[in-house]
């Protein structure tokens, strides 16, 4: 296969637990940043509510569903558009935590004990004289396989994230590299190797007492607080107690650096001035309060209206389902078949054709020729499900040419018209995209 040819997708992942409400540190350093990757055209996105995630967390059953609503609703608020972007709730896709196990099986439990949030439990234990796994579930342990499964399911390139958690992303290629060694099958990797991507422009944001702006520190500005609320938690920012007149330091003031992380870049010099000029506290928060809420105003109208139509969101979030298991599903069967779960019927041909055992559950195209005399070609799923249609060609030789052509560049929206019948759309062509990936990497 010519792969310097084919420019394929980045699929870019990431998922946030349903533990809480979404805050200010939360928009800027992870809902704002994947809004805007996701409106990149070569670039195929993968966002989800991290359910199963929250249950290492919280024990309050009302509290998750709480928050996967919370959350979901700031995503589409801040512009995710599910038409665009694959976007489903963890829980929603069984595979998910079947991929877990056949992960969890190639896993060293040594690389798990070395796990950040593992060690640190374990830490605190021995420090208190505790037995050393006193309170510790395996779930915790286990947290960075499920994280894993979250991102080799969908064979993530890239996986945006805050630093803490760099380390899983480390153990997912890990897991990845095991599985991929113990289960080759010709020149054939099942997982691609997952990268972390880092927002390197945005630094933390500090919270109401400067430290990192964090729940476990209860200094956070909940990004949807009503217009009120959000001037009194901004009047409650930590100063020093410099008078008006006075010429103030951006070193160290966390309402300088919140209003970075909003401001542009002439704003942002605007506001350096005003602190060398003195300006007082009271205006500067004023200032502060005025520019995130022109930034969250509009947000915070659609996100009041979500939170009311929860029916709207669970549909969106099925929807997202849906298209995560259609490319979910037939990779699934294909891990399976590949590490020896398999049907026992034809047992004796399943083994002497293996690979194509393999091959049969992936996307496979099929040539033929219509009443009109005319030759077809159609791209089907491994449930029969047409993925793509051609139109008619006078010639064999033609529909061979752009079956090879398709499966070298993949497809683009712009070259639809001479070889597609109808127009397809981004989600589409996303899954053509995905599924064409077997013919380039196996
Ligand atoms: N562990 C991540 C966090 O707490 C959330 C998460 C779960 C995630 N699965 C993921 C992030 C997969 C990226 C990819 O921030």
């Amino acid at each position: 296969m010519n792969k310097q040819a084919f420019k394929p997708v980045t699929r870019v992942l990431t998922g946030i637990t349903t533990s809480g409400t979404p805050h200010l540190g939360n928009y800027v350093g992870s809902i704002r940043p994947s809004v805007r990757a996701s409106l990149a055209d070569d670039v195929q996105s993968f966002y989800f509510l991290a359910d199963y995630h929250a249950l290492i967390k919280i024990g309050d059953p009302a509290r998750v569903q709480r928050s996967t609503l919370e959350i979901a609703a700031s995503w589409l608020a801040a512009g995710v558009d599910p038409e665009r972007v694959t976007f489903y709730r963890q829980s929603d896709i069984p595979e998910i935590p079947e991929l877990t196990w056949l992960l969890t099986c190639v896993t060293g439990k040594g690389m798990l004990n070395r796990a950040h949030a593992y060690k640190a439990a374990v830490d605190k234990n021995n420090a208190a004289g505790a037995d050393p796994d006193a309170d510790v579930t395996a779930g915790l342990f286990m947290y960075p396989v499920l994280m894993a499964a979250d991102i080799l399911m969908f064979n993530a390139h890239k996986v945006p994230v805050g630093r803490d958690q760099i380390q899983h992303i480390e153990m997912a290629r890990d897991i990845a590299q095991s599985f991929n060694h113990r289960y080759k099958t010709g020149d054939k990797d099942h997982f691609t190797l997952p990268e972390a991507e880092i927002e390197a422009s945005v630094a933390t944001l500090p919270g109401l007492d400067g430290r990192k702006m964090s729940k476990s520190y209860d200094n956070t500005i909940p990004l949807f607080a009503p217009r009120v609320e959000l001037k009194r938690l901004i009047a409650g920012i930590v100063t020093d107690s410099r008078l008006p007149g006075e010429p103030k330091d951006i070193q160290g003031s966390a309402l300088y650096q919140i209003y970075q992380a909003f401001a542009s870049v002439e704003e942002t010099k605007a506001m350096q001035e005003a602190y060398e000029k003195g300006i007082a506290w009271g205006d500067a928060k004023q200032m502060l309060f005025e520019r995130v809420d022109q930034e969250i105003a509009p947000m915070r109208e659609k996100y009041e209206y979500l939170m009311n139509d929860s029916t709207q969101i669970e549909a969106i979030l099925l929807n997202g389902a849906d298209k995560a298991r259609q490319v979910g599903v037939p990779f699934m069967q294909s891990l399976r078949q590949a590490v020896g779960l398999r049907g026992l019927g034809g047992l004796q041909s399943v083994v002497k054709v293996k690979d194509k055992s393999v091959k049969s559950t992936l996307a496979s195209f099929k040539q033929y020729r219509e009443k009109d005399g005319l030759f077809y070609f159609k791209l089907v799923d491994s449930s029969s499900n047409i993925l793509l249609q051609s139109r008619g060609f006078v010639t064999p030789k033609e529909a061979g040419a752009a079956i090879a052509k398709i499966k070298n560049h993949g497809i683009q929206q712009d070259d639809q018209a001479p070889v597609y019948l109808g127009t397809l759309n981004v989600n589409e062509l996303n899954v053509i995209n995905t599924a064409l990936q077997q013919f380039v990497e196996n």
